[in-house]
């Protein structure tokens, strides 16, 4: 049986979904919310929920809780691997961090975690998730308003671009790789993907200027791109919600992309999805167009 935790969350209901789709798996979902009927109640910042969440589970699809300051993270991610071991689960997949986030403040929570895993008594396979899609194309909403009124959309990117990677993706891999090593611990067998770690990078890298492309698409208008500072990038970040400890993944990101290192080299996505990953570009710009549309700034609305 394979176990889904923040099974409501934008990955694990994709992963949820996919894993559903597929006859001979038995796959239940974890959730902070759940009832114990359609859901298991699985919290890591509640380890009961986790020592009786985990029983019979055989792989655990382990979906990181990122949203909190490291040492938050930490012990939640500490609390889920010891009780994993404790309840005797076989297999645990982990979606971590790709490797062009490797100098993102991100990457703590993430490379901590494969550390311990690499100890742990029990198989484990590594998907190191590339960056999403969402992250450029939230950038680009969030400066269209600007640039429907200036022709401009200034962002701290310098000439570097980042690579990312549809989430449907990324939930593909990681229900092949659930969906494959459940059946091989079914049959007796170790898991084909034990002690493997994928590297799940986007299959296309995007910077300032393909972004204001999509804006002036969406737009109905030239846009240019300016390079801004990181001061800029700071500044603007003020009175935005962002919590502080936000604010500082968000500059390092941006850090990491003008330094031209948010560009990966190499991706095992092809491997792991027959079909290949999805057109990045494509996605990018009808996003781009929804977010403008529903700032009524589209090219049809002005
Ligand atoms: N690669 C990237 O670009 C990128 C970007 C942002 C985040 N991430 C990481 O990838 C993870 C999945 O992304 P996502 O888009 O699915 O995020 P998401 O939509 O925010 O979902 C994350 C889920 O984690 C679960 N969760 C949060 N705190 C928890 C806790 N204390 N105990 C148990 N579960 C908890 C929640 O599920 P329930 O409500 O069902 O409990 C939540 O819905 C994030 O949590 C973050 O660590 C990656």
């Amino acid at each position: 049986m394979i176990l889904v935790t923040g099974s409501t969350g934008g990955l694990g209901s994709l992963i949820l979904k996919g894993l559903n789709d597929i006859d001979d798996v038995k796959v239940v979902a974890g959730t902070r919310g759940g009832d114990g009927v359609a859901a298991r109640r699985i919290d890591f910042d509640d380890p009961a929920s986790l020592s009786e969440g985990f029983k019979d589970v055989d792989v655990l699809l382990f979906i990181s809780a990122g949203y909190a300051e490291d040492d938050v993270v930490l012990d939640r991610h500490g609390a889920v691997l010891g009780a994993a071991a404790a309840a005797g689960v076989k297999h645990v997949v982990y979606t971590s961090l790709a490797a062009s986030g490797e100098r993102m403040t991100i990457a703590l929570p993430h490379r901590w975690t494969e550390e311990r895993l690499a100890k742990a008594p029990f198989d484990v396979t590594i998907l190191r998730n590339g960056l999403y899609t969402e992250i450029p194309v939230g950038l680009a909403v969030a400066g269209a308003a600007a640039a429907a009124a200036t022709g401009v959309f200034a962002a701290p990117f310098g000439e570097g671009r980042m690579s990312v990677v549809a989430k449907e993706d990324l939930a593909d891999a990681a229900v092949r790789v659930a969906a494959e090593s459940d059946r091989d611990l079914s049959t007796g067998t170790r898991s084909r993907h034990a002690d493997r770690t994928y590297e799940l990078e986007g299959p296309a890298a995007v910077g300032g200027d393909e972004l204001a492309e999509a804006l002036a698409a969406s737009l109905g208008r030239p846009v240019e791109y300016r390079s801004a500072s990181l001061s800029e990038a700071r500044a603007g970040l003020q009175g935005t919600g962002l919590l502080p400890y936000q604010a500082t993944h968000t500059i390092s990101i941006f850090a990491n992309i003008k330094a031209g290192w948010a560009e990966a080299s190499h991706t095992d996505l092809r491997a792991l999805l027959p079909a290949g990953p999805r057109p990045i570009r494509d996605a990018i710009a009808a996003a781009v167009q929804a977010g403008c549309r529903s700032q009524s700034l589209d090219a049809g609305a002005r």
